[in-house]
């Protein structure tokens, strides 16, 4: 098979794929990473790819996805395709880019030999997405590099469930294997710098989910995937870079944060932590959205915790133009009387839509009345979507009503999660300071549109804080404070998971926040 991407159209890339084998398999053994949502089961149309030459058969989710004009050009899913013969494709994914950020670094002058650190630690936060890396000076506590690269195991899926199914389908080697080399691609990318001396690094913190601490451990994930979902190992875990990773020249410990279960894993507690759950006497929130939802209210003597399988709308994913945080993405919408105003991460042309655009386009439609309080599009756009533009193909760019869809069920979900715990808790919107929202939006999200579609209580405004990746900031912070330890293992002391599956409001809640007109009503309340 010749691969073709279209910034290379004149030379594609050889591959070999075994008889039988489908495409996407045939690109994942050849390193060619394809983001895929659904694992490759044909459910997410995230694997598009255009024949050029050749012949591919039709599949039945080939039809679901693709219109009869489309069909004819050659798009097909390439979870679904099998090759019989030599063929030519294009890939139609946008390829996401790993980017670094090098910081507060100047050279160094030569009169103070002192003025920058020479001792680093670095904190890791593993993703199911992205993953984050960041080099702190020991002594400044200064932010000298970040890193932020692709979780590569997600060519077996998007979310944890999808990764859990892998692993227990004989891939947990390979999983092992991808994401260990993905942490050691970032560490040497973090320290690519010469002025970084491998040697000078202390110590490495990681905050991560805890599917994500299985899989780096090559633990077993069958436990993860069946009730009662016990895992195999949710304590500290203290190892090194060499142990670990196989990087000889790197002496640091690896410190892997504790998580409190299955479901609220290292990156909750990373967060919660670096926000001072183990501590305060007021009561707070702690809201985590990406591929799951996860919801803490708490204080120092109490921590109610659940998670929610809210889908990976929140990241662009069962989205019909769902991208992740690319350039590109559309990230802010506005419909103004002129017409329709979109901006793009990176100002960039657009190329589909983002988390953070999804709540926003929502928001939008049920503010200008197009959609109405049961999520129901306008006659004029239910049948082929809300236009948002054309991408750099010239491929229309619909939200469709079943895009709507999947940020009803995602949002209500999440919000019945937050009903919940604060029932169970026996606090009112009134008793609780702060609400922190943490995580992967992909950019930054308008408070106030999340609280017009109806994720968040209208009765929370001005005490929200977009936090963004406070795993990552919660494992930075672990490596200055001796007592970090101890503080984290006050809270998982305190800490009671609910399961919202078997809590007997959850229906309820559920079915009450999936409707947008209760939402409208409070916001106008609240901002008057
Ligand atoms: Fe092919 Fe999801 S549809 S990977």
């Amino acid at each position: 098979i010749y691969v073709y991407n279209e910034t290379q159209m004149n030379q594609g890339t050889l591959i070999e794929i075994k008889k039988g084998q489908n495409l996407l398999e045939g690109l994942r053994q050849a390193g060619i990473a394809q983001a895929t949502y659904c694992g490759g089961v044909g459910l997410c149309g995230k694997c598009k790819i255009c024949l050029l030459d050749g012949k591919l058969e039709i599949s039945m989710e080939d039809r679901k996805f693709f219109s009869s004009a489309e069909l004819k050009k050659g798009y097909r899913l390439a979870c679904k395709a099998v090759p019989v013969d030599e063929c030519k494709v294009l890939l139609l994914q946008e390829q996401e880019q790993e980017f670094s950020i090098i910081s507060h670094y100047e050279k160094k002058s030569e009169k103070n030999e002192f003025e920058y650190d020479n001792e680093y630690v670095i904190g890791i936060d593993i993703g199911t997405t992205t993953l984050v890396f960041q080099l702190v000076g020991k002594n400044t506590k200064k932010v000298l590099h970040t890193h932020t690269a692709m979780n590569h195991q997600r060519d077996f899926g998007a979310d944890v469930i999808s990764r859990i199914k892998a692993s227990n389908e004989g891939k947990k080697e390979q999983l092992c294997k991808i994401i260990r080399s993905d942490l050691r691609k970032g560490i040497q990318e973090l320290l690519s710098n010469k002025e970084f001396k491998k040697e000078n690094v202390k110590s490495i913190a990681v905050g991560a989910n805890t599917t994500m601490v299985h899989l780096l451990m090559n633990y077993s994930c069958e436990s993860l995937g069946e009730y009662p979902f016990t895992p195999v190992n949710i304590s500290t875990i203290r190892t090194d870079c060499r142990a670990l990773l196989g990087m000889e020249d790197i002496k640091a410990e690896i410190i892997i944060l504790p998580g409190i279960s299955t479901f609220i894993g290292g990156d909750i507690i990373s967060g919660l932590y670096k926000y001072n759950f183990y501590k305060m006497d007021e009561t707070s929130v702690f809201i985590d959205l990406g591929t799951n939802g996860e919801i803490v209210v708490g204080n120092k003597n109490r921590i109610l915790c659940t998670s929610t399988a809210a889908g990976p709308a929140f990241e662009g994913g069962y989205i019909s133009c769902g991208v992740g945080s690319i350039q590109g993405a559309i990230c802010n919408v506005d419909i103004t009387k002129e017409g329709l105003d979109i901006r793009t991460i990176g100002n960039k042309p657009a190329v589909g839509i983002c988390g953070t655009g999804v709540v926003e386009i929502v928001s939008e439609l049920v503010r200008a009345g197009l959609v109405d309080e049961t999520g129901l599009l306008e006659s004029t756009y239910f049948k082929e979507g809300y236009p948002l533009g054309s991408d750099r193909q010239r491929r229309k760019l619909n939200f469709t009503q079943k895009d709507i869809r999947e940020l009803q069920l995602a949002k209500a979900a999440v919000r019945a999660g937050i009903e919940i715990l604060l029932k169970r808790f026996g606090v009112t919107y009134e008793q609780i300071d702060k609400i922190y929202l943490a995580g992967g939006f992909g950019y930054k999200i308008d408070i106030k549109k999340a609280i017009l579609i109806g994720l968040l209580p209208a009765e929370f405004c001005g005490r929200i804080q977009a936090v963004g990746n406070s795993s990552l900031a919660g494992a930075v912070e672990y490596l200055f404070d001796e007592e970090a330890g101890l503080k984290i293992d006050k809270m998982i002391d305190v800490a009671e998971e609910i399961s919202l599956s078997k809590d007997d409001d959850f229906n309820e809640y559920y079915m009450q926040y999936m409707m947008f007109e209760t939402c409208c009503r409070k916001v106008k309340e609240n901002t008057d």
